[in-house]
């Protein structure tokens, strides 16, 4: 268990952004001889085989199992993004011999767990090479910034009335000392890129929490880290994909990883955007299938949805259904949702269920409280775009969309080995 915890940490750790996730991603399947099919370009043979396509922060792959044109697949999806700060187009700000960088809150984060924490800057970098628009990823590594919160002794009401923040104010890092120049953060943005300043057009780069992910607990039971939601699921995922490649596998299994799911999903990279789909068809189309065999395989076929849940918080249990309180370390959840907030079906819940009591590990039911809006996921967008039985499946943790978020070191073991169960299951 403490190995498949340091492998999710190392992970985590070299997955800043939703760019690198899938650029460790697919080192890992190349590492272990799967083929990188071009974005653009037709596929061939190669896509027989074990292979993948990446795009930005998305990613599919599958494990070269596929037997005939209408076999069904098992699908595993999960998000690359995570909430955080983005760093604006025109960022160079700071007054009173401050450096500051304009920043947008990106998704649903729980804002005033960025305050006084390192942070570290990562993204990529649109990069004019002279014939064409690069992208090289960049990454500081440590942490460059920080958003100070105010002291108690300026803000003598915030423990009894409660922390106000405004994103527009309040959430402006500090990176330094002087005056603002323009270009500031464009000109260290080259220097992490190693390219010429003037050949940096745009960026998507972001600032996480710097702090490496960590065992905690007095018997280190405990793992804590940024971006647990969603990366525990993508990494639990590539792991179950690449452990089901194998000539004899039954199962034509295939890993779809996205973007934006924090944002909605409405992109070019995101679940809810034609991309999956596309690279779905082409597939098919290499291997010699029709689109209406494409149509009968998607019409078999079972998607598992992975995305964290809600542990039960032990200081504020009523916020969570009675009979629905997700008990760290006790495996998996199904979540359901009667309003379609997850996909997760009858049918989908119990090939789910099947395979993991098949691994020996056990499976909870997640419901939300009726008094309080329930979020959703990447389940009912693929299930709708793609029209595949969806099951919305995800591990119990702590502080969802805080910068840095807990989890029952052993869920992480359970997950894993009920992914790799489905990926392989007949
Ligand atoms: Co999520």
């Amino acid at each position: 268990m403490s190995e498949t915890v340091e492998r999710l940490g190392a992970f985590i750790s070299a997955s800043p952004t939703p760019f690198h996730a899938t650029a460790v991603a697919a080192a890992a399947l190349r590492d272990q001889g799967f083929e990188e099919l071009p974005v653009t370009g037709t596929w061939g043979e190669e896509a027989r085989g074990a292979a993948f396509v990446r795009r930005d922060g998305s990613l599919v792959a599958w494990n070269g199992a596929r037997r005939s044109a209408v076999d069904p697949m098992r699908i595993l999806g999960a998000h690359t993004d995570s909430p955080g700060l983005r760093i604006r187009p025109d960022p160079d700000a700071g007054r009173l011999g401050w450096l500051q960088v304009a920043v947008e809150v990106y998704g649903g984060a729980l804002w005033n767990s960025w305050l006084d924490r390192d942070l570290r800057l990562a993204g990529r970098v649109a990069v004019d090479s002279g014939d064409g628009v690069e992208s090289v990823l960049v990454d500081s590594v440590t942490g460059v910034a920080r958003v100070p919160q105010l002291a108690i002794h300026l803000d003598r009401e915030v423990n009894s009335t409660g922390l106000r923040l405004d994103p527009q104010v309040d959430l402006t890092p500090v990176w330094g000392l002087g005056e603002p120049a323009a270009g500031d953060l464009r000109s260290y943005l080259a220097s992490l890129a190693d390219v010429p300043v003037t050949s940096v057009r745009a960026w998507d780069v972001g600032f996480v929490d710097a702090q490496p992910p960590a065992r905690l607990g007095r018997d280190g039971s405990l793992f804590a880290a940024g971006r647990l939601d969603d990366l525990l699921c993508v990494w639990a995922a590539l792991e179950a994909l690449i452990g089901s490649r194998s000539t004899e596998a039954p199962t034509d299994a295939v890993l779809v990883l996205v973007d934006h799911e924090e944002v909605g999903s409405e992109t070019a990279t995101g679940a809810a955007g034609a991309w999956v789909s596309h690279v779905l068809e082409r597939r098919h189309d290499a291997l010699g299938g029709s689109r209406t065999d494409l149509l009968a395989a998607l019409a078999g076929s079972v998607c598992v949805s992975a995305d964290v849940a809600h542990a039960v918080h032990p200081n504020r249990p009523e916020r969570h259904d009675p009979r629905h309180q997700l008990v760290a370390g006790g495996g998996p959840a199904v979540k359901f949702n009667a309003n379609a907030r997850y996909a997760t079906t009858a049918v989908g819940a119990a090939e789910f269920e099947r395979c993991a009591e098949a691994a020996g590990v056990p499976v909870q039911h997640y419901s939300h409280r009726a008094d309080i809006p329930c979020g959703s996921t990447i389940g009912p967008l693929t299930a709708a775009g793609l029209g595949v039985e969806t099951v919305d499946v995800g591990t119990p943790i702590l502080s969802m969309h805080s910068a840095r978020e807990l989890v029952a070191a052993s869920d992480v073991d359970l997950l894993l080995r009920a992914f790799e169960s489905w990926m392989g299951a007949p």
